[in-house]
């Protein structure tokens, strides 16, 4: 940890499991290793990174003004799968935030990425910006193995990437933006919206697709408080296979479904999780798979319902391109 604390003080990037997926990380307050995250994950500029911090005590170093409700959040699931947009400080400079006037911050909760911010906040360092690990659009990595298949090409002798095996979440983190009087969710992940609802005893916005159910919790349609226009239906979290929603697998194809769900003969099945926490763990695991093994089209049978099945719907959408 320390090392890798030296190297990430030194200038040199240092790629380190989360709970969620693998960060690309840099000193958030040196621009010239952040402009390093920009070309290897070959991003533009323009949009902002995750700063993550140790605990939730460094807040006020990053942010400024912020709103009750967002601390509540943070009491709540710091460390963990979320990232609060707030106001920004004078140390979250126009690199970070990619102009913008706010900052997105992050306590993970995972053993080395902890290990690491603490290493690197004795070092003097103030914040580990962090990206998902992965060249831009593409499938965002959950084991250190997938880092180096993406990156591996981008990346230098003296930058380092940190080993902590598979991801436990699988998915990213539930964005909220809390500038504004009420949380607005900016992307679904593993802190559903009742979570937010319930720990800040607000009514939120969303701006996603996210489960409509009837009195009696059964899953009826997906629907949005607001669509993004930009970025709704962009083509992201995507294998090179085309992803397919809602068809029948034929043979040939991959296929990722429900362990309940049989596999039609000549299919290629990918991954059968038993419940909607494993679906996420391990469907982007599943559709690097596709890719490996030369697969052109993969169908997923989507879950249905709240939760974290949200945040996979939200993904596999972005994924299939409206398809
Ligand atoms: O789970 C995660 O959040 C992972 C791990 C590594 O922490 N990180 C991650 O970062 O997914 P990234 O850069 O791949 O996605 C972060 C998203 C981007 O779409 C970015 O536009 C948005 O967060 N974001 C960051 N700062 C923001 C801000 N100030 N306002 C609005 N959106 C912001
Ligand atoms: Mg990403």
């Amino acid at each position: 940890m320390a090392s890798a604390a030296e190297h990430l003080m030194a200038g040199d990037l240092v790629a380190f499991p989360t709970e969620t997926v693998y960060g690309l990380g840099a000193d958030a307050t040196d621009s010239q290793a952040v402009a390093r995250i920009y070309q290897v994950k070959g991003r533009p500029s323009d949009h902002p990174l995750i700063v993550h911090i140790a605990s939730m005590d460094r807040i006020g170093d990053w942010a400024r003004e912020i709103p009750e409700y967002a601390i509540k959040l943070g009491r709540d699931f710091w460390p963990g799968p979320m990232t609060l947009v707030l106001k920004r400080s004078e140390l979250a400079k126009d690199f970070i935030t990619g102009k913008q006037d706010t900052v997105g911050v992050r306590v993970p909760d995972h053993v080395i990425a902890l290990g690491l911010l603490e290493a690197f906040e004795k070092a003097g360092g103030k914040g580990i910006a962090a990206p998902s690990a992965n060249r831009f659009g593409h499938v965002s990595p959950t084991s250190a193995t997938a880092v180096v298949e993406e990156l591996g090409a981008y990346l230098t002798q003296r930058d380092v990437v940190l080993d902590g095996g598979a991801c436990e979440v699988g998915v990213e983190s539930t964005i909220i933006d809390c500038t504004t009087d009420i949380p607005r969710i900016l992307r679904p992940g593993a802190i559903s919206d009742d979570m937010v609802s319930q720990s800040t005893g607000l009514d939120i916005f969303r701006t996603y697709r996210f489960a409509i159910t009837d009195s009696a919790g059964c899953y009826l349609i997906d629907k949005a408080d607001e669509i993004r226009v930009s970025g709704s239906l962009e083509n992201h979290y995507a294998p090179l296979a085309m992803v397919l929603l809602c068809e029948t697998p034929a043979a040939g194809q991959g296929f990722i479904a429900h362990e309940n769900i049989q596999t039609p003969p000549g299919v290629i099945r990918l991954a059968s999780p038993r419940d909607d926490e494993e679906f996420a763990r391990v469907l982007y695991s599943a559709l690097r798979q596709a890719d490996a093994q030369g697969l052109s089209e993969v169908v997923v049978v989507q879950p249905i319902g709240v939760g974290i099945a949200v945040a996979i719907r939200d993904r596999l959408a972005r994924a299939a391109n409206g398809r």
